[in-house]
């Protein structure tokens, strides 16, 4: 149990820092939490940059999930154990200790916490993900589709994970209330096809 406290909290402070911010910062590009959607995550970076940018806080935010998983399932953790710690990365992203408790939505780190419980699930999500994506270029429609089908598919795949998985989707459909707001009211932005889509 000890283990677990130690790497629940390491998860969230690692969490804790948004990359959305500082890759920002280091390209001298606009504050993410203040321009566009005010999301920092790596939907709103490619709104206010490109691709690779976009790309690159994509897969730290990812990597801010999978790390503290695998880390606890290699330390021989249970999974419910590996299900808090699970649960404090997207936390750690979404309520960031160093950045005023203002963080993102954790789509990317909550896919990451996934990543490690198999590629049957990962493949589904992220085949769930395009689909909406495509049909809707609505990044944050794509985002709740698959956190809402995500519980269903943990059940059918590994249904030992299916309690921290279905509160990190009820987190996150939370933390879109905007996004949604806007989609009723169809005025959330839609995801152009860039001018430098071959980037
Ligand atoms: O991954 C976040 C996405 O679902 C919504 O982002 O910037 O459009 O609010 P944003």
């Amino acid at each position: 149990l000890l283990i677990t406290v130690i790497m629940s909290i390491l998860a969230y402070l690692f969490a804790s820092i948004s990359s959305a911010v500082l890759i920002c910062q280091m390209l001298n590009l606009p504050d993410p939490r203040e321009a566009g959607s005010e999301n920092p995550g790596a939907t709103n970076v490619l709104r206010l940059s490109n691709k690779p940018t976009a790309a690159m806080v994509l897969f730290f935010d990812v990597l801010k999930g999978t790390l503290p998983v695998w880390s606890g399932y290699f330390l021989g953790l249970e999974p419910v154990y590996l299900g808090v710690i699970a649960v404090s990365a997207c936390l750690g992203h979404m309520y960031p200790v160093f950045f005023d408790f203002k963080g993102g939505k954790a789509v990317a780190t909550a896919f990451g916490v996934l990543l490690p419980i198999g590629y049957d699930l990962a493949g589904l999500l992220i085949l769930t993900w395009f689909v909406v994506m495509k049909q809707t270029r609505y990044s944050s429609l794509a985002a709740i589709v698959t956190v809402a089908l995500a519980p269903l598919y943990t059940y059918l795949l590994k249904p030992i994970y299916v309690y921290p998985v279905l509160m990190i989707s009820i987190l996150i459909i939370f933390r879109h209330k905007d996004n949604i707001s806007r989609l009723l009211k169809g005025t959330e932005p839609k995801v152009e096809k860039s001018q430098h889509d071959d980037d």
